[in-house]
């Protein structure tokens, strides 16, 4: 819900009155202490942090002043450079994990950097309560700061300021020399411009720069395990009543994960995952052996016919569309249109943007958008857009309902033929 008013004393009394309802309904007080990350999932609490974040975003852009929010924009990337410099410096590694504190002159002989690199580093995330300064000249973790050192995190942030950060000022400069509109070619978006490459980002990944590719995956189940909330068998009811042997194809499904947490929920499901050679092979080896009679790995390129068809199958997509501009996605979905009868459905678990564009907006959708304009001159969609390009690809194509969460920013979008 948006908050529409300015005034403080009003803004202050929404905060508290939020504090009181998001306290009582997670597990443990926030703290800034290294502690491993909680996802909130009781809803009473999600809804009492959104109208809490809102409520103090508006209180910070009041009390700043007119100037603050956009010069603030305009210089936002230096805290990316300071990030960076710390992932290179490997900081979170050499900062006690237990929250013990460590000497500027200890930290500076693990990392191998000058003292005052470090300190100019640690200013500036200090500030956004990544590290803490406990006493001059000493500096432990905090629970943002130890988040960066967990593996798939770690990994998150390495894609982002590794590939995202250098391929994020070409934007401009593409949508420029095109109108301001993005080319429909991810082969000519900001990532390929500053890495010098004619090859699509996953193309890359997994023939020039295959260590790019691997932690590119770690990323991707990090995240999903953080915001521990997987749609498919979180919100979506129907497989609950599958009848056994039901197939759902996971298309672009990675190494599984998703497909094994379905597989665990939906005793009644089979589940082929399929994604590239690479990929499949890695999921393949990494399969429980309770669930390889049920789920299995099958290597398919989505650009090509899909080989699974038949009555009642679910053709599922994670956060595959996002990847891509409309005429590649129309192309991917053809594929699927053309091996569906009326019984089977496509499941779009993706990103809903809120039509409407304001401070209540989801701040990952909004930064993910802009992600997708970077590395594919793709986008994030409302369920407007959703619904049109469906058509576009196969004018049967119309959606049966659309299953999401309150407060969640992703939900799946069922689709069938008309
Ligand atoms: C953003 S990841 C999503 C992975 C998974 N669905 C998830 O939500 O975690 C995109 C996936 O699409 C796969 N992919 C990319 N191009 C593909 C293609 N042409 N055919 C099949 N899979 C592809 C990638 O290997 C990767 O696993």
């Amino acid at each position: 819900m948006a908050i529409k008013t300015e005034d403080l004393t009003e803004l202050s009394s929404i905060i508290s009155t939020g504090v009181k309802s998001y306290l009582s309904h997670v597990p443990t007080p926030p703290t800034l202490r290294p502690t491993p990350p909680v996802p909130v999932t009781d809803e009473v609490a999600i809804e009492a942090r959104e109208q809490l974040l809102q409520a103090c975003r508006k209180m910070i852009s009041l009390i700043e002043g007119p100037m603050e929010p956009a010069m603030g924009m305009a210089m936002a990337f230096h805290e990316t450079t300071a990030l960076r410099l710390a992932y290179d410096m490997k900081l979170a590694h050499n900062v006690p994990l237990d929250g013990s504190p460590i000497a500027l002159a200890e930290l500076a002989t693990k990392t191998g950097a000058p003292e005052e690199t470090i300190v100019r580093v640690m200013r500036a995330l200090t500030f956004k309560g990544v590290f803490a300064e406990t006493a001059p000249g000493y500096f432990a973790h905090t629970s943002s700061s130890a988040a960066m050192g967990i593996p798939g995190i770690e990994s998150m942030i390495g894609h982002c300021i590794n590939e995202v950060f250098p391929s994020s000022p070409h934007v401009s400069d593409i949508l420029r020399e095109n109108n301001f509109e993005p080319p429909q070619d991810s082969r000519k978006s900001a990532f390929t411009r500053a890495f010098n490459t004619n090859k699509g980002f996953f193309e890359y990944i997994y023939t020039d720069d295959k260590p790019m590719g691997t932690r590119f995956g770690q990323a991707m189940t990090a995240v999903s395990d953080a915001r521990g909330h997987l749609n498919l068998v979180t919100v979506y009811e129907p497989l609950l009543s599958a009848p056994k042997g039901t197939t759902l194809v996971d298309i672009g499904g990675g190494i599984g994960h998703i497909a094994i947490a379905a597989a665990q929920k939906f005793p009644n499901l089979k589940c082929v995952v399929q994604d590239i050679g690479i990929v499949v092979n890695e999921g393949r080896g990494e399969l429980p052996e309770e669930l390889k009679h049920r789920v299995e790995f099958q290597e398919n390129d989505f650009f090509k016919e899909q080989p699974i068809g038949g009555p009642g199958v679910y053709y599922y997509f994670r956060n595959i569309f996002h990847d891509h501009p409309d005429p590649a996605c129309r192309e991917i979905l053809s594929h699927i249109a053309n091996a569906m009868d009326s019984s089977s459905r496509i499941l779009l678990d993706e990103c809903i943007l809120d039509e409407r564009v304001g401070p209540e907006g989801d701040r990952v959708s909004i930064v993910k958008d802009y992600l997708m304009l970077v590395m594919f001159n793709s986008k994030e969609r409302t369920e407007t857009q959703w619904a049109a390009l469906l058509k576009s690809a196969d004018e049967r194509l119309v959606i049966e309902k659309v299953w999401k969460a309150k407060n969640r920013s992703t939900g799946i979008i069922e689709v069938r033929l008309a």
